[in-house]
């Protein structure tokens, strides 16, 4: 089928590649020229496990074509993606503009039936919005094409991208029209194979699933980082909490790790945006603003315990610090843990030596050459003369670190861990003060 994606953030670039990895026509269409340009030439926007292999081999192909021609993109073929994206407004709700901008665009130059599919997070009733706009643009041009709008929201988490998106747990369509079912069946078949993995709904509902998926999620995480915290006060451990409450199916054993708080481009947005969405329509969302209220206090966690340990005084001292990005295996900085950190410790007169496998790179484009931030090549090298560790995000060669050489490059034998990855006895054992989440001080 020929397949037209709006968009080659994320979302779209990740859903055009898988697209024509299963053998789809796929064309990506970006305003950005440069992005379209690196595209072309096999050069990845983002770091994404397997995405690079893919987009290369069908681009070679010529199943996979980039163009930042928009009207090419719209005449390409009947299913017309919409994956642009929806940064948050100042009071944080959901921005349409670019979502209706390719709404726009669509409508000014079909020539033919589309069905067009909004893949990007939207708020409810964006569907209606984007059926308005092309409404109003046809009849402007005194058009009767026909088209239907469909919501299809995405579930892909970063750093896996590509694998959720080959073998999706669930395909929400949300449509009234059966021939858009039809036909979004017909681009999903490869990936429904075994057992029907189509969940098709109403629009409304569609849209709301997605928010629900995520704030579900965020409330699990901040529900543990509460517990994580009466647990330090109350002397338990929550990790053995965690422990016996994932045990009981209802509950289970993924996302109740507590830690220095959630980041990333979709939690903190979807949270506030769908927080604004029921303030919208007088609607008090008192769990989902909880949810929030905790994350926000959650950040400031380790640097509480970091200035407690201190007395306070922080002025002149070195920090090294192991992990930048928000979760691992992404360079996503994106409402990192690690920012809020660094910033509060800069407000301190404290400075930083950070190592990240991946964020490096976006680290220095957000931060630039500042004073009390020195990015260091190697884990190794971020510890030297430093008065003690943080760490903020869990990747895997953080896990088994030489303690030993940690404690002799360290001013002192002192780590604050935010995702709480030694077992503090063993490291009282070996000389350490440790600060972890929820376990002890
Ligand atoms: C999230 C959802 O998991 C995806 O299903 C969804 O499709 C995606 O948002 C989206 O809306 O696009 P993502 O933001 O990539 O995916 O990252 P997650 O793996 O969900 O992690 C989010 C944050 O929660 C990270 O900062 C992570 O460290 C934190 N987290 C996660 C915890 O603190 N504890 C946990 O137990 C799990």
């Amino acid at each position: 089928m020929r397949i037209t994606v709006f968009g080659t953030g994320y979302v779209g670039l990740v859903q055009g590649a898988i697209l024509a990895e299963v053998g789809h026509d796929v064309l990506c269409v970006d305003v950005d020229q440069a992005k379209v340009d690196g595209l072309k030439a096999g050069r990845i926007p983002i770091y994404e496990p397997g995405l690079e292999d893919i987009v290369k081999r069908n681009h070679a192909a010529g199943r996979l074509s980039f163009t930042t021609d928009a009207a090419e993109g719209v005449a390409h073929g009947p299913v017309q993606f919409i994956a642009v994206g929806t940064p948050p407004d100042e009071d944080g709700s959901a921005d349409l503009k670019y979502v209706l901008a390719v709404a726009t665009t669509i409508a000014e130059h079909m020539a033919e039936a589309k069905v067009i599919i909004d893949k990007s997070t939207v708020p409810v009733g964006t569907a209606d919005k984007v059926r308005d706009r092309v409404a109003e643009v046809l009849e402007g041009r005194g058009s009767d094409l026909r088209f239907d709008v469909v919501s299809n929201p995405e579930f892909l988490k970063e750093g896996a991208a590509v694998a959720d998106c080959m073998r999706p747990d669930r395909i929400v369509i949300g449509t009234d029209s059966p021939e858009a079912e039809e036909l979004l069946r017909e681009v999903y078949a490869p990936f429904n194979r075994n057992h029907d993995k189509m969940i098709v709904m109403d629009v409304r509902s569609a849209e709301l699933t997605k928010y629900a998926a995520n704030c579900m999620l965020a409330t699990k995480i901040s529900f543990m980082n509460e517990i994580a915290g009466l647990a330090e006060r109350l002397g338990a451990d929550v990790e053995a909490v965690r422990l016996g409450i994932g045990s009981d199916p209802r509950i289970g054993y993924h996302f109740i790790y507590p830690g220095a708080g959630y980041g990333g481009s979709c939690f903190p947005k979807d949270v506030k945006a769908l927080i604004q969405t029921a303030r919208g329509i007088g609607f008090d969302p008192k769990v989902l603003q909880a949810v929030e209220d905790r994350n926000d206090a959650q950040k400031e966690v380790i640097f509480a315990k970091i200035a407690r340990h201190y007395g306070g005084d922080l002025k002149g001292r070195v920090f090294a610090l192991w992990g930048l990005s928000f979760k691992p295996n992404t360079d996503d900085m994106r409402e990192a843990a690690a920012r809020v950190l660094m910033e509060a410790l800069w407000e301190a007169g404290a400075s930083v030596q950070a190592y990240d496998p991946e964020a490096m790179e976006e680290t220095q484009r957000i931060y630039g050459d500042r004073d009390g931030l020195t990015l260091v090549g190697t884990k190794e090298a971020a510890l030297k003369g430093a008065d003690a560790l943080v760490i903020l995000t869990e990747w895997q060669v953080f896990r088994a670190p030489d303690f030993d050489l940690i404690a002799e490059r360290l001013k002192a034998p002192v780590i604050f861990d935010g995702r709480n990855l030694y077992d503090p006895a063993r490291m009282e054992k070996r000389g350490f003060s440790y600060y972890a989440i929820g376990r002890g001080r």
